[in-house]
């Protein structure tokens, strides 16, 4: 970031709360479980502690979609049904998807506010996220009431969504660090010339919603 450039607000303060809870919940039960679900882990597993560190967290993470709807309701239901709808310049996006895998932006087709790749990612988190939910909740209270097979099955489905989501979370990690886009979700801003470059119809439309005083409603300067 250099002085006077011109910075745009791209994640409200309830969307980046509700992001770091998500991300740390997710990884404190990510290493929890796995200490219940691998045996040579099992000793660090010993006396209970890591089984009550995964149910609180498991609360945790399954409050911050509540969370996100008191904080900001517009920003959870965009992220809804954004995730879930594809245009065409989304469609030849992910046909060119390779370069943008190795870092080659320019000749991408212009993006909305989620480029069609994070689309995919947030439509699994999604998912994901309400099956391993769904599955944890089964598993805490109805142990007692499920038959061998239900409860096999149960846990098959938590695992499968669990490492849908570890899959998700490195490819998520890798284009945050490759296109530098840490800063967004950490400050709330990033400059216009990367929201120019990454996502031009999402700069377009909130420009066309230009103050009277020509100023954009959610830009400073650095
Ligand atoms: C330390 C780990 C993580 C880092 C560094 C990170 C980084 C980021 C960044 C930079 C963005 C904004 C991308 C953009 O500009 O569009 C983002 C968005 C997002 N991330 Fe992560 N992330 C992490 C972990 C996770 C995990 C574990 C999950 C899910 C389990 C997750 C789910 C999401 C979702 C759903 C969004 C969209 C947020 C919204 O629009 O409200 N992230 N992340």
């Amino acid at each position: 970031m250099y002085k006077g450039e011109r910075m745009v607000l791209r994640f409200s303060r309830g969307q980046r709360v509700a992001h770091w809870a998500l991300a740390v919940s997710f990884f404190v039960l990510l290493f929890s479980g796995l200490t219940l679900m691998i045996p040579s882990l099992a000793p660090l597993a010993k006396g209970g502690v890591a089984r009550m560190i995964h149910r609180v967290f498991a609360v945790v993470f399954m409050l911050v979609p509540v969370y996100y709807a008191l904080a900001d309701r517009k920003g959870l239901q965009a992220l809804i049904t954004e995730s879930f709808r594809y245009d065409r310049d989304d469609l030849l996006w992910l046909l060119r998807m390779p370069r943008y895998f190795f870092g080659r932006v320019k000749g991408m087709p212009p993006q909305g506010r989620l480029n069609a790749g994070e689309k995919i990612h947030h439509a699994l988190i999604i998912l994901t996220f309400i099956t391993i939910s769904l599955t944890g909740l089964v598993l805490w209270f109805g142990k007692g009431n499920l038959s061998q097979n239900e409860f096999l099955g149960m846990v098959m489905l938590h695992d499968i969504a669990m490492y849908i989501m570890v899959i998700l979370t490195i490819g998520h990690l890798y284009f945050t660090f490759v296109y530098g886009a840490l800063q967004g979700m950490v400050t709330g801003y990033v400059n216009e010339k990367y929201a120019a470059l990454e996502h031009a119809k999402w700069l377009a439309s909130i420009k066309a919603e230009k103050t009277a005083d020509g100023k954009l409603p959610q830009s400073k300067s650095a």
